[in-house]
């Protein structure tokens, strides 16, 4: 009997206690939510020590006992051995180690082919996020996710896009990455979000997903995919933990190269997609609803299902990170609005907030500081990539550790409570709403993230109008 390590799987050592889990809180599903999920399991001392000898490679009971015979004193080999037997059979039955078909092939865990979700256990596995998960074992502002700017250039120029144009110089060096990637490593981070500007005009880009691969971290792309090449795609293939978030903003290629500003855009985007589908790379496409897709947005999520690809769109487009809110004549105004969102209310989609919905006033308002944050290809961190006006800090003078643990301004954003901001908290139609620190900085004449963003309250009150007149009409 031989055990290895599931290449979908995350592993992480804590002082007390081990980690696994799969890649469902960072990497992307199918649109039919096919792929291979096990959840988490939470090891004991000597659990956490039992997984550490395992390998990518299938190891017998026997080889293992020897590895641990080196750790553990005074047990016999016969002892140790029926323990390795018992504690990896439990975990091979709940798919969290391997035992049996080797090597385990990409299409066992994540195929576009398959439409029905897989259930490795049969009472499933429990729903909570990740947060909720690391909140039950006493760790709250657990950093899990890291987005890095790795280059500030990008070949489009989206319309909508939040970057000022002034910023676009500059990539990440592969020191700064090994030194982010080493501090990563010493918070237990699990998954590395790759972006920019365009990620692919980082030379070093392939090194920064290999150096992922190997540190068992899971990595996330954020990329047009415009210059998506052989050698990138042997690289994606052979990472599994792999995901890639791509941008497609209509299926007529006029309207997607007006919005990119790119003539010929649609056209690589969308063989680059067609391409990573073919070798069920998970992706999802990302599309942002704005004056110039708003009547054909709608066939890029509807192809998107015919590949069984996850899609997103959200009309919720916020300002460039420079305060000049140069980005935003393209977003929609409130009657253009206005049928999306009786379209969500008809639809029966949660249009609302249940966190004021229910009073509860102490509710972290915005989730920025509780899991993550944001590094520029010049090391400066920020709470997140929309809001780079805000350094918390800069990995050339402290760790991330050390920013993430003691950062007064962190500190400020954590402490923010809906008490903060007592417009909202008289609003009657604040149950329609969230807070947004990003969208109130960035739009603000202040540049204050207290200073509340008037369009959202706009939103806030049609959904509130259009709710009522649903209700009355029922
Ligand atoms: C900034 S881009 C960087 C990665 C890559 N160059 C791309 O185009 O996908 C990442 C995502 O942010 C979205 N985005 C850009 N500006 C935005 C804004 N103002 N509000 C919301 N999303 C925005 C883009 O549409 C894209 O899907």
């Amino acid at each position: 009997m031989s055990f290895f390590k599931l290449p979908y799987i995350l592993y992480r050592d804590y002082p007390d206690f081990g980690y696994l889990t799969d890649n469902r809180n960072f990497g992307y599903d199918t649109a039919s939510k096919s792929s291979v999920k096990v959840g988490d399991r939470v090891l004991s001392k000597t659990g956490s020590v039992f997984y550490s000898v395992l390998t990518e490679a299938p190891q017998t009971v026997e080889d293992i006992a020897r590895r641990l015979l080196d750790i553990f004193v005074g047990v016999t080999a016969a002892e140790i051995e029926e323990d390795i037997r018992v504690f990896f059979q439990t975990l091979a039955e709940d798919g969290f180690v391997g035992c049996g078909v080797y090597p385990v092939s990409r299409v066992s865990f994540f195929s576009y082919s398959d439409m029905v979700p897989k259930a490795v256990r049969e009472e499933g596995i429990e729903s909570e996020s990740e947060e909720e998960f690391f909140e039950k074992w006493g760790r709250n502002y657990h950093l899990s996710r890291v987005h890095l700017e790795v280059s500030a250039p990008c070949n489009e120029r989206c319309v909508h896009c939040y970057f000022p144009e002034n910023y676009r110089k500059g990539v990440m060096s592969r020191e700064l990455f090994l030194r982010i990637l080493g501090q990563c490593k010493e918070c237990n981070v699990l998954s590395i979000t790759i972006s920019g500007g365009e990620p692919m005009l980082n030379p070093d880009l392939l090194f920064f997903i290999k150096e992922c691969r190997e540190n068992n971290i899971s990595v996330n792309l954020l990329s047009n995919l415009i210059l998506l090449s052989d050698e990138m795609l042997h690289e994606f293939i052979k990472t599994p933990l792999l995901s890639i978030q791509t941008s497609l903003y209509s299926m007529s290629a006029a309207v997607h190269d007006s919005i990119t500003s790119v003539r010929g855009s649609y056209v690589k985007t969308k063989r680059a997609i067609e391409l990573l589908h073919q070798y069920n790379i998970p992706m999802q496409i990302n599309c942002p609803i704005m004056k110039q897709n708003k009547d054909t947005y709608h066939d890029v999520l509807e192809w998107a299902k015919t590949m069984n690809i996850e899609a997103d769109s959200d009309y919720m487009l916020f300002g460039c990170f420079d305060g000049s809110c140069k980005n935003l004549k393209c977003r929609l105004d409130l009657s253009e609005l206005e049928p999306f969102i009786a379209k969500e209310l008809d639809l029966g989609r949660e249009v609302g907030n249940r966190n004021h919905a229910i009073g509860k006033s102490d509710y972290t308002i915005c989730p920025v500081c509780i899991s993550s944050l944001c590094v520029s290809h010049r090391g400066e961190v920020y709470p997140c990539e929309g809001w780079q006006s805000h350094s918390l800090g800069n990995i050339n003078e402290h760790s991330l550790k050390t920013i993430w643990e003691e950062s007064e301004k962190v500190n400020e954003l954590r402490s923010l409570s809906y008490d903060d901001f007592p417009k909202c908290q008289v609003c009657k139609d604040k149950v329609f709403c969230s807070i947004c620190l990003i969208r109130n900085a960035n739009e603000s004449h202040s540049g204050s993230f207290r200073e509340v963003n008037p369009y959202y309250c706009s939103i806030a009150h049609l959904k509130g109008r259009l709710a009522l007149k649903n209700h009355v009409s029922d």
